[in-house]
């Protein structure tokens, strides 16, 4: 059933545990509290509590210190290192414990069975459990039967917050939604965060869930879409950041999402695509669109790398090339699954020799390299790792890439020439200054 609940701001406040302190975790913890809840954060990593209970953020997030500091003195907020501890006593229980791709593309779900099974027992009568993680279709029901207490509902509340902005999505979200067989606990979630002000939507479960993947393959889809348009553009001979510009004014496509790029990456959108095209799979559904979506991404990757080799003549063999930005997207610190990064270790793959630079990574040389940036120099600034390469590639949209001398980095490079994968600069101004340069659907 689905149906769109009143606006009401009023909020009851209700007794919340959130077990998991991460990306998804301390963002809906400090929520809830900023709301009126009396929250407790359980996070089983010793260290990670530490720095949570003296303040400092283990995730780099603008206006999460100020809002996990506003719900503690509020008395709000509060953490524990143990999830049965923080569960006892809660009314809902929130489950923000990772969900990894496993090997098969499905989700791995053993750290919220974990949970689940370590607090079942421990719950509150009619205790609410709530799946907050990205979980595939189905798994509220398989939550439900590892707890096995009949008096114990699991609704599915899925997230869906972008790195960098979780704060703001948080607390502004376009809607909430809610799935579960027990209309009333799921209007009861619902209800926590009637603060928001957002559009409710209340359905069962498995439609929730659904639209958590669906919402994230769409977006995915959209941006192979944007890619791959931007090398048609190349072989047309148009500009797609003027044809985008066409587009986005049609309100039905509007102008978010859709910059082109070096493809998508990040710890949701490659897992989830892949999570959800093994759903169908298993469901004996065809869902080729979301199949070439993804291998569109894996040819958006290819397709840079091509020009890195095509600006250096051919090869990278035995070549020194930048690449300025190393994170999935700007305004993060995260690396998992960044297009950036995999360009990057494909061009050490073929040869080249790699200087990197990236604001979140300190220049550090030999054993102190982080072990996922192996094989890459890493510089401290942008005109450090463009000295005596052949190339810069701009990978992540940093923006303190807009503004450098290029004059400067000109007389740095061994050869002035920019595959700017983000299309960050003004193709006029850099060839004034003398280099060649390539981009995304740009001539
Ligand atoms: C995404 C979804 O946006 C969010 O709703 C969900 O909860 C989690 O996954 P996030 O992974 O933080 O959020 O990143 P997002 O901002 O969506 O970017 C995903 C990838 O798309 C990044 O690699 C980014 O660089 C790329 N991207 C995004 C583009 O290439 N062009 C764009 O216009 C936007």
């Amino acid at each position: 059933m689905t149906n769109i609940a009143s606006r009401d701001r009023r909020v009851a406040p209700r007794a919340v545990a959130v077990i998991g302190a991460g990306y998804v975790g301390l963002p809906t913890a400090a929520t809830l509290a900023h709301f009126g809840h009396r929250v407790v954060l359980a996070e089983r990593d010793p260290g990670r509590l530490e720095a949570l209970r003296a303040g400092r953020m283990p995730i780099v997030e603008a206006g999460l210190a100020e809002l996990v500091a506003d719900g503690v003195v509020a008395g709000n907020l509060r953490f524990e290192g143990s999830a049965v501890d923080a569960a006892r006593g809660a009314e809902f229980v929130f489950l923000c414990v990772a969900t990894p791709q496993g090997d098969d593309g499905s989700a791995d779900l053993s750290y919220v069975e974990q949970a689940a099974k370590e607090i079942g027992p421990q719950l509150a009568r009619g205790a609410v459990v709530v799946n907050k993680s990205t979980v595939p279709v189905g798994s509220a029901t398989l939550v439900e039967q590892v707890i096995g207490r009949p008096d114990i509902s699991v609704v599915s509340n899925p997230e869906f917050l972008r790195e960098g902005s979780a704060v703001s999505d948080s607390l502004h979200p376009d809607r909430i939604i809610v799935g579960a067989d027990d209309p009333k606990a799921a209007a009861d979630v619902g209800a926590l965060f009637s603060g928001t002000g957002a559009p409710l939507i209340v359905t069962d479960a498995t439609t929730s869930e659904t639209i958590k993947y669906a919402s994230n393959a769409f977006l995915a889809t959209k941006l192979s879409f944007v890619n791959a348009l931007a090398g048609l553009c190349e072989e047309v001979g148009a500009d797609v950041r003027d044809v985008l510009l066409g587009l986005g004014y049609d309100k039905r496509i509007g102008f978010e999402f859709l910059q082109p790029g070096p493809g998508w990456g990040g710890s949701c959108l490659p897992k989830d695509t892949r999570a959800l095209l093994h759903i169908a799979q298993k469901a004996g559904y065809d869902f080729s669109l979301l199949a070439g979506a993804i291998a569109s991404n894996e040819q958006q990757l290819a397709r840079v790398v091509a020009k890195v080799e095509t600006a250096c003549g051919g090869s990278v063999q035995g070549v020194t090339v930048s690449v300025w930005g190393l994170t999935f997207k700007a305004n993060t610190d995260d690396r998992r699954d960044s297009p950036a990064l995999e360009v990057a270790r494909r061009l050490v793959t073929l040869g080249a020799t790699v200087r990197a630079f990236d604001p979140t990574v300190a220049a550090v040389e030999g054993d102190a390299v982080p072990a996922d940036l192996a094989g890459l120099d890493i510089c401290s600034d942008p005109y450090e790792a463009a000295t005596g390469a052949a190339a810069v590639a701009v990978l992540t949209e940093w923006d303190e890439f807009r503004w450098l001398d290029l004059a400067r980095l000109a007389r740095l490079m061994a050869t002035p020439r920019i595959v700017d994968a983000r299309n960050l600069l003004d193709p006029a101004a850099v060839r004034r200054i003398g280099f060649e340069y390539d981009a995304i659907g740009r001539q």
